[in-house]
Protein backbone atom coordinates (compact mmCIF):
# COMPACT_ATOMS: atom_id res chain seq x y z
CA UNK A 1 0.00 0.00 0.00
CA UNK A 2 1.39 3.71 -0.23
CA UNK A 3 0.25 6.79 1.30
CA UNK A 4 -1.85 8.78 -1.18
CA UNK A 5 0.17 11.92 -1.71
CA UNK A 6 -1.89 14.12 -3.22
CA UNK A 7 -0.93 17.49 -1.89
CA UNK A 8 2.02 15.85 -1.52
CA UNK A 9 4.37 18.58 -1.88
CA UNK A 10 5.78 18.80 -5.41
CA UNK A 11 6.67 22.41 -5.12
CA UNK A 12 8.27 22.13 -1.76
CA UNK A 13 11.77 21.01 -2.31
CA UNK A 14 12.91 18.29 -0.43
CA UNK A 15 16.25 17.25 -1.50
CA UNK A 16 18.48 17.09 1.86
CA UNK A 17 17.70 16.36 4.71
CA UNK A 18 19.04 16.72 8.65
CA UNK A 19 18.64 13.84 11.70
CA UNK A 20 19.65 15.02 14.65
CA UNK A 21 20.81 12.05 17.07
CA UNK A 22 23.16 9.31 17.31
CA UNK A 23 21.38 6.48 17.63
CA UNK A 24 20.13 3.26 16.11
CA UNK A 25 16.87 5.23 16.02
CA UNK A 26 18.29 8.28 14.18
CA UNK A 27 20.07 5.32 11.32
CA UNK A 28 16.81 3.76 10.95
CA UNK A 29 14.94 7.09 10.40
CA UNK A 30 17.89 7.93 7.53
CA UNK A 31 17.67 4.23 6.24
CA UNK A 32 13.35 4.26 5.53
CA UNK A 33 14.18 8.32 4.22
CA UNK A 34 16.73 7.74 1.37
CA UNK A 35 14.10 4.81 -0.13
CA UNK A 36 12.47 8.50 -1.27
CA UNK A 37 13.92 9.23 -5.05
CA UNK A 38 13.43 13.19 -4.30
CA UNK A 39 16.02 12.48 -1.53
CA UNK A 40 19.59 13.72 -2.43
CA UNK A 41 21.20 13.75 1.12
CA UNK A 42 20.85 13.05 4.21
CA UNK A 43 23.25 14.30 7.18
CA UNK A 44 23.34 12.96 10.39
CA UNK A 45 24.29 15.37 13.16
CA UNK A 46 26.33 13.26 15.04
CA UNK A 47 25.04 10.45 13.98
CA UNK A 48 27.69 7.30 14.66
CA UNK A 49 29.79 4.26 12.84
CA UNK A 50 26.86 3.68 11.08
CA UNK A 51 25.49 6.40 9.57
CA UNK A 52 28.15 6.72 6.55
CA UNK A 53 26.67 2.77 5.56
CA UNK A 54 23.28 4.55 4.69
CA UNK A 55 22.55 5.22 1.32
CA UNK A 56 22.88 9.06 0.73
CA UNK A 57 23.48 9.82 3.86
CA UNK A 58 26.79 11.65 5.86
CA UNK A 59 27.68 11.69 9.60
CA UNK A 60 28.35 15.88 10.21
CA UNK A 61 29.64 17.41 13.17
CA UNK A 62 28.28 20.80 14.01
CA UNK A 63 27.60 22.34 17.62
CA UNK A 64 24.13 22.23 18.65
CA UNK A 65 24.88 24.86 21.30
CA UNK A 66 26.47 27.38 18.90
CA UNK A 67 23.28 28.05 17.36
CA UNK A 68 24.53 31.18 14.93
CA UNK A 69 27.19 28.90 13.08
CA UNK A 70 24.20 26.01 12.93
CA UNK A 71 22.02 28.14 11.54
CA UNK A 72 24.47 29.21 8.82
CA UNK A 73 26.34 25.94 8.43
CA UNK A 74 22.08 24.24 7.50
CA UNK A 75 21.38 27.25 5.39
CA UNK A 76 24.87 26.98 3.81
CA UNK A 77 23.54 23.05 3.46
CA UNK A 78 19.82 24.03 1.90
CA UNK A 79 18.62 21.54 4.05
CA UNK A 80 14.54 21.17 3.18
CA UNK A 81 13.48 19.24 6.41
CA UNK A 82 15.23 18.64 10.02
CA UNK A 83 13.97 15.88 12.04
CA UNK A 84 14.82 15.81 15.87
CA UNK A 85 15.02 12.59 17.25
CA UNK A 86 16.03 12.78 20.93
CA UNK A 87 13.75 14.51 23.58
CA UNK A 88 16.95 16.57 25.23
CA UNK A 89 17.18 18.88 22.25
CA UNK A 90 13.26 18.85 22.42
CA UNK A 91 12.86 19.38 25.52
CA UNK A 92 15.73 22.26 25.15
CA UNK A 93 13.60 24.16 22.54
CA UNK A 94 15.59 23.19 19.51
CA UNK A 95 12.43 22.82 17.58
CA UNK A 96 11.64 26.26 18.25
CA UNK A 97 14.97 28.21 17.59
CA UNK A 98 15.48 26.20 13.94
CA UNK A 99 11.39 26.81 13.21
CA UNK A 100 12.21 30.61 14.11
CA UNK A 101 15.13 30.76 11.37
CA UNK A 102 12.45 28.83 8.93
CA UNK A 103 13.35 26.07 9.02
CA UNK A 104 11.09 22.97 8.42
CA UNK A 105 11.09 20.76 11.72
CA UNK A 106 9.32 17.57 12.55
CA UNK A 107 9.73 18.23 16.49
CA UNK A 108 7.75 19.56 19.26
CA UNK A 109 9.20 22.51 20.51
CA UNK A 110 9.82 23.30 24.39
CA UNK A 111 5.74 23.48 25.03
CA UNK A 112 4.87 19.98 23.35
CA UNK A 113 8.25 18.09 24.74
CA UNK A 114 6.95 19.12 28.03
CA UNK A 115 4.46 15.80 27.89
CA UNK A 116 7.68 13.69 28.15
CA UNK A 117 10.41 16.23 30.39
CA UNK A 118 8.30 16.79 33.47
CA UNK A 119 5.84 13.62 34.24
CA UNK A 120 3.89 15.83 36.46
CA UNK A 121 3.00 18.46 33.73
CA UNK A 122 2.00 15.01 31.83
CA UNK A 123 -0.09 13.80 34.76
CA UNK A 124 -1.41 17.40 35.13
CA UNK A 125 -2.55 17.47 31.25
CA UNK A 126 -4.00 13.80 31.41
CA UNK A 127 -6.06 14.86 34.05
CA UNK A 128 -7.57 17.92 32.45
CA UNK A 129 -8.33 16.02 29.05
CA UNK A 130 -9.89 13.05 31.05
CA UNK A 131 -7.49 10.62 29.83
CA UNK A 132 -7.09 7.35 31.52
CA UNK A 133 -3.67 6.78 33.80
CA UNK A 134 -2.82 5.59 36.46
CA UNK A 135 -4.16 7.09 40.47
CA UNK A 136 -0.47 9.58 41.43
CA UNK A 137 0.96 11.75 43.86
CA UNK A 138 3.23 14.56 43.56
CA UNK A 139 5.65 15.27 46.28
CA UNK A 140 8.94 16.93 47.34
CA UNK A 141 9.69 15.81 50.82
CA UNK A 142 10.12 12.43 52.35
CA UNK A 143 7.97 13.57 55.35
CA UNK A 144 5.26 13.77 52.17
CA UNK A 145 6.07 10.06 50.64
CA UNK A 146 5.90 8.49 54.55
CA UNK A 147 2.21 9.84 54.23
CA UNK A 148 1.18 9.05 50.99
CA UNK A 149 2.62 5.44 52.31
CA UNK A 150 0.62 5.14 54.97
CA UNK A 151 -2.68 5.40 53.64
CA UNK A 152 -1.71 3.54 50.10
CA UNK A 153 -2.89 -0.18 50.07
CA UNK A 154 -1.69 -1.03 46.59
CA UNK A 155 2.21 -1.02 45.50
CA UNK A 156 3.37 2.33 44.26
CA UNK A 157 5.95 2.84 41.44
CA UNK A 158 8.54 5.91 42.10
CA UNK A 159 9.46 8.56 39.03
CA UNK A 160 11.77 11.48 38.68
CA UNK A 161 9.89 14.23 37.13
CA UNK A 162 12.05 15.46 34.76
CA UNK A 163 14.00 13.32 32.05
CA UNK A 164 16.62 10.69 33.46
CA UNK A 165 17.46 9.05 30.45
CA UNK A 166 14.68 6.26 30.97
CA UNK A 167 16.10 5.47 34.29
CA UNK A 168 13.95 7.68 36.81
CA UNK A 169 11.41 5.24 37.18
CA UNK A 170 11.71 2.73 39.91
CA UNK A 171 9.11 -0.83 40.64
CA UNK A 172 9.93 -1.28 44.54
CA UNK A 173 8.60 -4.29 46.34
CA UNK A 174 8.02 -3.43 49.49
CA UNK A 175 7.07 0.39 51.59
CA UNK A 176 10.74 0.64 52.85
CA UNK A 177 12.25 -0.11 48.95
CA UNK A 178 9.35 2.53 47.95
CA UNK A 179 10.93 5.03 50.62
CA UNK A 180 14.47 4.53 49.57
CA UNK A 181 13.83 4.72 46.15
CA UNK A 182 12.22 8.54 46.95
CA UNK A 183 15.06 9.28 49.14
CA UNK A 184 17.22 8.68 46.00
CA UNK A 185 15.93 10.82 43.92
CA UNK A 186 14.78 13.83 46.38
CA UNK A 187 18.61 13.44 47.44
CA UNK A 188 19.61 14.52 43.76
CA UNK A 189 20.60 10.55 41.79
CA UNK A 190 19.02 12.58 38.85
CA UNK A 191 19.92 16.18 39.46
CA UNK A 192 17.03 18.88 39.33
CA UNK A 193 15.19 16.08 37.24
CA UNK A 194 14.35 14.35 40.93
CA UNK A 195 13.68 18.05 42.52
CA UNK A 196 9.70 16.54 42.30
CA UNK A 197 8.87 13.07 42.46
CA UNK A 198 5.47 11.20 41.28
CA UNK A 199 4.65 8.21 43.57
CA UNK A 200 2.29 6.35 41.35
CA UNK A 201 -0.64 3.42 41.92
CA UNK A 202 1.37 0.17 40.29
CA UNK A 203 -1.14 -1.21 37.64
CA UNK A 204 -0.71 -4.48 35.30
CA UNK A 205 -1.18 -5.56 31.88
CA UNK A 206 1.02 -5.67 28.54
CA UNK A 207 2.81 -2.65 27.14
CA UNK A 208 2.48 -1.28 23.59
CA UNK A 209 3.79 1.92 22.04
CA UNK A 210 1.61 3.81 19.85
CA UNK A 211 2.96 6.43 17.91
CA UNK A 212 1.14 9.17 15.93
CA UNK A 213 2.65 11.41 13.45
CA UNK A 214 1.16 14.71 14.17
CA UNK A 215 1.29 18.15 12.06
CA UNK A 216 -0.69 20.61 15.21
CA UNK A 217 -4.20 19.15 14.34
CA UNK A 218 -4.34 15.78 12.25
CA UNK A 219 -2.34 13.13 12.95
CA UNK A 220 -1.83 9.31 11.19
CA UNK A 221 -1.21 6.46 13.44
CA UNK A 222 2.20 4.04 12.24
CA UNK A 223 1.65 0.00 13.00
CA UNK A 224 2.07 -0.88 16.70
CA UNK A 225 4.94 -2.02 18.56
CA UNK A 226 5.82 -3.58 21.22
CA UNK A 227 9.05 -3.06 23.59
CA UNK A 228 11.07 -5.42 25.60
CA UNK A 229 12.19 -2.54 28.72
CA UNK A 230 14.20 -5.40 30.90
CA UNK A 231 17.12 -6.64 30.24
CA UNK A 232 16.56 -10.66 30.96
CA UNK A 233 14.79 -13.06 29.66
CA UNK A 234 11.14 -13.38 30.79
CA UNK A 235 11.02 -9.81 31.05
CA UNK A 236 13.40 -9.80 34.62
CA UNK A 237 15.85 -7.71 36.06
CA UNK A 238 15.81 -3.81 35.58
CA UNK A 239 14.86 -1.14 32.91
CA UNK A 240 16.59 -0.74 29.73
CA UNK A 241 16.32 1.50 27.16
CA UNK A 242 14.46 -0.94 25.55
CA UNK A 243 16.23 -4.52 24.28
CA UNK A 244 13.87 -5.50 21.47
CA UNK A 245 10.74 -5.18 19.60
CA UNK A 246 8.11 -6.37 16.89
CA UNK A 247 5.25 -4.68 15.19
CA UNK A 248 2.62 -4.97 14.64
CA UNK A 249 1.51 -6.25 17.62
CA UNK A 250 -1.80 -8.45 17.25
CA UNK A 251 -2.53 -7.30 21.14
CA UNK A 252 -4.20 -4.48 19.54
CA UNK A 253 -7.20 -5.23 17.08
CA UNK A 254 -8.78 -2.89 14.79
CA UNK A 255 -11.68 -2.16 17.54
CA UNK A 256 -9.69 -1.96 20.25
CA UNK A 257 -7.05 0.88 18.32
CA UNK A 258 -10.32 2.93 17.74
CA UNK A 259 -10.74 2.65 21.44
CA UNK A 260 -7.12 3.41 22.06
CA UNK A 261 -7.71 6.33 19.21
CA UNK A 262 -11.02 7.76 21.05
CA UNK A 263 -10.10 7.55 25.01
CA UNK A 264 -6.45 8.02 24.22
CA UNK A 265 -5.30 9.84 21.21
CA UNK A 266 -7.59 12.00 20.21
CA UNK A 267 -8.06 13.25 23.58
CA UNK A 268 -4.89 14.37 23.80
CA UNK A 269 -4.46 16.06 20.71
CA UNK A 270 -6.98 18.31 21.21
CA UNK A 271 -5.71 18.84 24.07
CA UNK A 272 -2.74 20.08 23.08
CA UNK A 273 -4.97 22.58 20.78
CA UNK A 274 -6.43 24.03 23.68
CA UNK A 275 -3.70 24.68 25.40
CA UNK A 276 -2.43 26.59 22.11
CA UNK A 277 0.55 23.93 21.56
CA UNK A 278 1.46 23.32 17.78
CA UNK A 279 3.04 20.00 18.48
CA UNK A 280 4.55 18.88 15.30
CA UNK A 281 6.28 15.78 15.43
CA UNK A 282 5.82 12.34 16.62
CA UNK A 283 3.49 11.72 19.89
CA UNK A 284 4.47 7.80 21.44
CA UNK A 285 2.25 6.60 24.02
CA UNK A 286 3.41 4.32 26.10
CA UNK A 287 0.29 2.60 27.41
CA UNK A 288 -1.07 -0.37 29.11
CA UNK A 289 -3.36 -2.48 28.55
CA UNK A 290 -5.30 -3.08 31.75
CA UNK A 291 -8.31 -5.19 32.55
CA UNK A 292 -10.26 -1.74 32.81
CA UNK A 293 -8.78 -0.53 29.62
CA UNK A 294 -6.29 0.91 27.92
CA UNK A 295 -4.08 3.61 30.11
CA UNK A 296 -1.05 5.91 29.53
CA UNK A 297 1.81 5.13 31.48
CA UNK A 298 4.33 7.99 29.76
CA UNK A 299 4.04 10.48 26.62
CA UNK A 300 7.43 10.51 25.02
CA UNK A 301 7.90 13.01 22.01
CA UNK A 302 10.27 11.35 19.80
CA UNK A 303 10.03 8.15 18.56
CA UNK A 304 10.72 4.94 20.46
CA UNK A 305 13.85 2.67 20.05
CA UNK A 306 13.94 0.30 19.57
CA UNK A 307 10.88 0.43 18.35
CA UNK A 308 11.24 2.83 15.58
CA UNK A 309 14.03 0.50 13.79
CA UNK A 310 11.41 -1.80 14.17
CA UNK A 311 9.21 0.03 12.45
CA UNK A 312 10.90 1.85 9.64
CA UNK A 313 11.24 -1.23 7.29
CA UNK A 314 7.61 -1.26 7.11
CA UNK A 315 6.99 2.19 6.02
CA UNK A 316 7.19 3.23 2.16
CA UNK A 317 9.16 5.61 0.30
CA UNK A 318 6.55 8.36 0.71
CA UNK A 319 7.30 8.13 4.94
CA UNK A 320 9.58 11.35 4.15
CA UNK A 321 6.55 13.46 3.15
CA UNK A 322 4.45 12.58 5.82
CA UNK A 323 7.35 14.21 7.77
CA UNK A 324 7.31 17.34 5.76
CA UNK A 325 3.38 17.35 5.46
CA UNK A 326 3.97 17.21 9.73
CA UNK A 327 6.38 19.98 9.44
CA UNK A 328 4.18 22.02 7.15
CA UNK A 329 0.83 21.36 8.84
CA UNK A 330 -0.41 19.82 6.02
CA UNK A 331 -1.22 16.71 6.50
CA UNK A 332 -4.75 14.90 5.34
CA UNK A 333 -4.97 12.35 8.25
CA UNK A 334 -6.10 9.82 5.65
CA UNK A 335 -2.37 8.54 4.67
CA UNK A 336 -2.12 5.04 4.43
CA UNK A 337 2.28 4.47 5.09
CA UNK A 338 2.78 0.73 5.52
CA UNK A 339 4.59 -0.79 2.62
CA UNK A 340 4.45 -4.75 3.04
CA UNK A 341 2.44 -7.28 4.94
CA UNK A 342 5.32 -8.47 5.80
CA UNK A 343 5.86 -8.02 10.30
CA UNK A 344 9.32 -7.19 11.78
CA UNK A 345 11.38 -7.57 14.62
CA UNK A 346 14.11 -6.08 16.43
CA UNK A 347 16.79 -7.68 18.95
CA UNK A 348 19.53 -5.50 20.41
CA UNK A 349 23.10 -6.59 21.59
CA UNK A 350 24.56 -4.93 24.05
CA UNK A 351 27.76 -4.20 25.66
CA UNK A 352 27.77 -6.41 28.94
CA UNK A 353 26.99 -4.72 32.15
CA UNK A 354 24.30 -2.58 30.47
CA UNK A 355 22.13 -0.95 31.57
CA UNK A 356 24.64 -0.28 34.57
CA UNK A 357 28.37 0.16 34.19
CA UNK A 358 29.91 -1.50 30.79
CA UNK A 359 32.95 -1.01 29.35
CA UNK A 360 33.27 0.51 25.49
CA UNK A 361 35.88 -0.10 22.53
CA UNK A 362 35.50 -3.69 21.54
CA UNK A 363 36.13 -5.12 18.11
CA UNK A 364 32.88 -5.82 16.49
CA UNK A 365 33.17 -8.90 14.02
CA UNK A 366 30.29 -9.42 11.41
CA UNK A 367 30.42 -11.76 8.79
CA UNK A 368 28.41 -13.23 6.24
CA UNK A 369 25.00 -11.61 7.40
CA UNK A 370 21.87 -11.78 5.54
CA UNK A 371 21.00 -9.03 2.96
CA UNK A 372 17.23 -9.09 2.62
CA UNK A 373 14.40 -7.94 4.27
CA UNK A 374 17.21 -7.60 6.99
CA UNK A 375 19.11 -4.66 8.73
CA UNK A 376 22.19 -3.63 11.34
CA UNK A 377 21.41 -0.66 12.24
CA UNK A 378 24.39 0.74 14.89
CA UNK A 379 22.71 2.06 18.17
CA UNK A 380 26.31 2.61 20.03
CA UNK A 381 29.47 2.28 17.49
CA UNK A 382 32.58 4.03 16.83
CA UNK A 383 35.58 3.30 14.74
CA UNK A 384 39.12 2.88 16.79
CA UNK A 385 42.35 5.02 15.45
CA UNK A 386 43.00 1.55 12.84
CA UNK A 387 39.20 2.23 11.36
CA UNK A 388 37.77 -0.78 12.92
CA UNK A 389 34.25 -0.74 14.23
CA UNK A 390 34.10 -0.51 17.88
CA UNK A 391 31.68 -0.54 20.23
CA UNK A 392 30.85 2.63 21.82
CA UNK A 393 27.59 2.37 23.91
CA UNK A 394 25.30 0.14 26.05
CA UNK A 395 23.27 -0.60 23.34
CA UNK A 396 25.45 -1.11 20.76
CA UNK A 397 23.64 -3.33 17.49
CA UNK A 398 19.88 -3.21 16.19
CA UNK A 399 19.74 -6.34 14.42
CA UNK A 400 16.24 -5.65 12.28
CA UNK A 401 14.05 -8.46 10.14
CA UNK A 402 11.15 -8.81 8.29
CA UNK A 403 9.26 -12.01 7.09
CA UNK A 404 5.71 -13.41 6.60
CA UNK A 405 5.47 -14.36 10.36
CA UNK A 406 7.27 -13.57 13.57
CA UNK A 407 8.31 -17.41 13.92
CA UNK A 408 10.48 -16.78 10.49
CA UNK A 409 11.72 -12.99 11.72
CA UNK A 410 12.78 -14.02 15.12
CA UNK A 411 14.49 -17.31 13.46
CA UNK A 412 16.32 -15.38 11.36
CA UNK A 413 17.31 -12.51 13.89
CA UNK A 414 18.74 -14.58 15.78
CA UNK A 415 20.50 -17.13 13.11
CA UNK A 416 22.37 -14.19 12.14
CA UNK A 417 23.31 -12.79 15.66
CA UNK A 418 25.27 -15.69 15.61
CA UNK A 419 27.33 -14.27 12.45
CA UNK A 420 27.87 -10.68 15.20
CA UNK A 421 29.98 -11.37 17.79
CA UNK A 422 32.13 -8.65 20.04
CA UNK A 423 33.81 -9.17 24.08
CA UNK A 424 30.67 -9.09 26.21
CA UNK A 425 28.01 -9.15 23.43
CA UNK A 426 24.51 -9.67 25.51
CA UNK A 427 21.45 -10.40 23.84
CA UNK A 428 17.98 -11.14 25.08
CA UNK A 429 16.96 -15.00 23.81
CA UNK A 430 13.05 -14.02 23.70
CA UNK A 431 11.92 -11.20 22.04
CA UNK A 432 9.05 -11.56 20.10
CA UNK A 433 7.88 -14.28 22.74
CA UNK A 434 4.43 -12.99 22.81
CA UNK A 435 3.80 -13.92 19.02
CA UNK A 436 6.41 -16.70 18.65
CA UNK A 437 5.44 -20.17 18.77
CA UNK A 438 8.98 -21.48 18.68
CA UNK A 439 11.15 -20.14 20.82
CA UNK A 440 14.59 -22.27 19.52
CA UNK A 441 16.53 -18.93 19.01
CA UNK A 442 18.66 -21.25 17.28
CA UNK A 443 16.43 -22.10 14.15
P1 LIG B 1 8.55 4.99 31.90
O1 LIG B 1 9.98 5.43 31.90
O2 LIG B 1 7.58 5.95 32.44
O3 LIG B 1 8.20 4.38 30.56
O4 LIG B 1 8.48 3.72 32.82
C1 LIG B 1 9.31 2.62 32.58
C2 LIG B 1 8.54 1.37 32.81
O5 LIG B 1 8.12 1.30 34.16
C3 LIG B 1 7.25 1.25 32.00
O6 LIG B 1 7.48 0.79 30.71
C4 LIG B 1 6.48 0.26 32.83
O7 LIG B 1 6.91 -1.06 32.59
C5 LIG B 1 6.89 0.62 34.26
N1 LIG B 1 5.88 1.51 34.85
C6 LIG B 1 5.83 2.85 34.80
N2 LIG B 1 4.75 3.32 35.44
C7 LIG B 1 4.07 2.26 35.92
C8 LIG B 1 2.88 2.08 36.69
N3 LIG B 1 2.16 3.11 37.10
N4 LIG B 1 2.50 0.81 36.97
C9 LIG B 1 3.24 -0.25 36.56
N5 LIG B 1 4.37 -0.14 35.87
C10 LIG B 1 4.80 1.08 35.53
N1 LIG C 1 11.83 2.03 23.90
C1 LIG C 1 11.35 2.96 24.82
C2 LIG C 1 11.75 4.34 24.62
O1 LIG C 1 12.30 4.70 23.61
O2 LIG C 1 11.49 5.14 25.52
Amino acid sequence: MSINSTNSTSSNKLENILIIGNGGRENALAWAIQKNDLIKKIYILPGNAGSNKINKSEQISFDLNNINALIKNLKDLSIDLIVIGPETPLANGLGDILRKNNFNVFGPGEDGAKLESSKSWAKDFMIGANIPTAKFWKLNTLEEAKEILLTSEKPLVVKADGLASGKGVFIPDTKEETLDATKQILNGKFGKAGQTVLLEEKIEGPEVSVFALCDGKKYVLLPIAQDHKRIFDGDKGPNTGGMGAYAPTPLVTENFLSKITKEIVEPTINELQTRNIEYKGVLYFGLMITKSGPKVIEYNCRFGDPECQTIMPLMDKNFVILLQKCAMGNLIGNEVIEETNMVSGCVIATSEGYPNEYEKGFLIKITDVDIENFQIFDSGTAFNKEGNLITSGGRVLSIVCQEQNFDKVFGKAYRNLNKISFKGMFYRKDIGHQVRTKMNSEK
